[in-house]
């Protein structure tokens, strides 16, 4: 079984211009940070491979049990990605965003895991997509996959750090988060996608869209519809290039640098589609409209969109609406970030803290407080007590005490009889 973390040292000559202050795939993490898992867990997660590192962990694992200070346990279900470390691991992606302003490759690195699904093929993992297979070396050799091995050293820390999560949640989480942290639309994601285990379950080249074919609307309605996507998902997704930038030692596609992007952040050159290009908005399409800067890019495919007259109903609204391009984005990418997958649990599962919380309850009594603050939980606790110790609940009235109403009924006659003798 392959190595990830060994192909990355030997492959470092095939990307010539790796990201400055990409971080070494092998670098340390505080031991202390890591770590979490009993050897007895009877649901460890799914792991595809050992990297050198978890390995180095595993053998810690029957010697020390560490108690992580940084996510509570693995879930008790046995699900593909542990879900607190997915949420762990999600810091650590916003932080290196922050950093490194990789949100770009990160975004791209996400695409090209999920983008080689063929729906007409029935079986796991034949049928390609968001299966973490982007991971090995065969697959990072594709030739439109220049430049996303940078991705991949960038968050192979993230994955050692995190055992108990897949490479293809990983590659989609990353992918999502850049997408939120430059400003675009929440994404409707779902975790728990299982990860292949051998470089001989990658897909074959050419999956991929060429960004110069002889009739690009044509070869992007091939390609895309291969994947089950539409055209709405094509012009809507192909907006992601309003981040990033093309580098003529990668894709041969770009100029060496622009006036945008010869000062980088991040590694400098390169030639963008926009000129903010680690703002997510919708200038992409406006800016494809006008092709009037000379120094922002036009890939042939990305001018197919405002030439074909399907296409360019949607290119046009997005131009002009930027709440509609970014709905529709967040529903394409969330398609996107689920082709091909196998998910476990099989329905997959959401990471959004409001999503799992339950429906709130009535307290009436909130409304009689003074006023603007919410009652705390404490308090509310508090009152149910009270509420329960008398047999109701503050959603239901006290039952009738039929026993204290007899002796209250007797003890009113007694008295008016005492009155009218007197
Ligand atoms: C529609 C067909 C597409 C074509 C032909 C295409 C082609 C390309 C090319 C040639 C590059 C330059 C790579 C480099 O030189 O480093 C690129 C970059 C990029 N692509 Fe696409 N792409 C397509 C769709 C998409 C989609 C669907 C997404 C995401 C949803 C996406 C996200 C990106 C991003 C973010 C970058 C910038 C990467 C960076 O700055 O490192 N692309 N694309």
């Amino acid at each position: 079984m392959a190595e990830p973390l060994s192909l990355i040292s030997s492959l470092t000559s095939f990307s010539p211009t790796p990201l400055a202050g990409a971080v070494p795939a092998t670098s340390a993490f505080p031991k202390s940070r890591v770590v979490a898992v009993s050897a007895s867990h009877k649901c460890l997660p799914l792991r595809s491979f050992p990297s050198p590192s978890s390995i180095f962990l595993h053998k810690r694992r029957s010697a020390i049990h560490v108690s992580s200070t940084n996510f509570s346990s693995l879930s008790p279900k046995c699900f593909a990605s542990d879900p607190a470390q997915l949420k762990g691991a999600r810091d650590d992606i916003k932080e290196l965003l922050r950093t490194k302003f990789c949100h770009p490759i990160l975004v791209r690195l996400g695409w090209h895991d999920a983008g080689t699904y063929d729906k007409s093929i029935e079986d796991w993992p034949q049928r390609g997509g968001a299966n973490g297979s982007l991971r090995f070396e065969v697959e990072l050799k594709h030739a439109a996959n220049a430049g996303l091995l940078n991705a991949l050293t960038l968050i192979q820390p993230i994955k050692d750090k995190y055992p108990g999560i897949t490479y293809a949640d990983l590659f989609q989480l990353a992918s999502a988060t850049a997408i939120e942290e430059t400003g675009g639309p929440k994404i409707p994601m779902i975790y728990g996608r299982v990860d292949v285990s051998s470089p001989e379950q990658c897909p074959p080249e050419g999956k991929l869209p060429d960004a110069g074919p002889p009739s690009p609307a044509e070869h992007l309605r091939q390609v895309f519809y291969r994947m089950g996507l539409n055209d709405k998902d094509i012009v809507a997704l192909s907006g992601a290039h309003t981040l990033g930038r093309a580098r003529p030692e990668r894709s041969g596609w770009g100029k060496p640098e622009t006036k945008y992007t010869k000062d980088g952040p991040g590694a400098p050159g390169g030639q963008s589609w926009t000129v903010q290009w680690l703002k997510f908005d919708n200038s992409y399409f406006k800016d494809i409209r006008e092709r009037k800067d000379e120094d922002l890019l036009v890939l042939p495919t990305d001018a197919a969109l405002f030439d074909d007259p399907s296409f360019k109903v949607y290119a046009e609204k997005y131009a002009e609406d930027q709440e509609a391009f970014f709905t529709d984005y967040a529903e394409s990418h969330a398609k996107l970030s689920n082709l091909g997958a196998k998910f476990d649990p099989p329905e997959g599962f959401k990471l959004d803290d409001g999503a799992v919380a339950p429906a709130a309850e009535k307290f009436e009594a909130a409304k009689y407080s003074s006023g603007k603050r919410e009652l705390s939980d404490a308090m509310k606790q508090k009152i149910r007590a009270e509420y329960e110790g008398f047999g109701g609940s503050p959603d239901k009235p006290l039952k009738t005490n039929y026993f204290l109403n007899i002796m209250i009924g007797i003890a009113v006659l007694a008295l008016l009889t005492s009155l009218i003798g007197n």
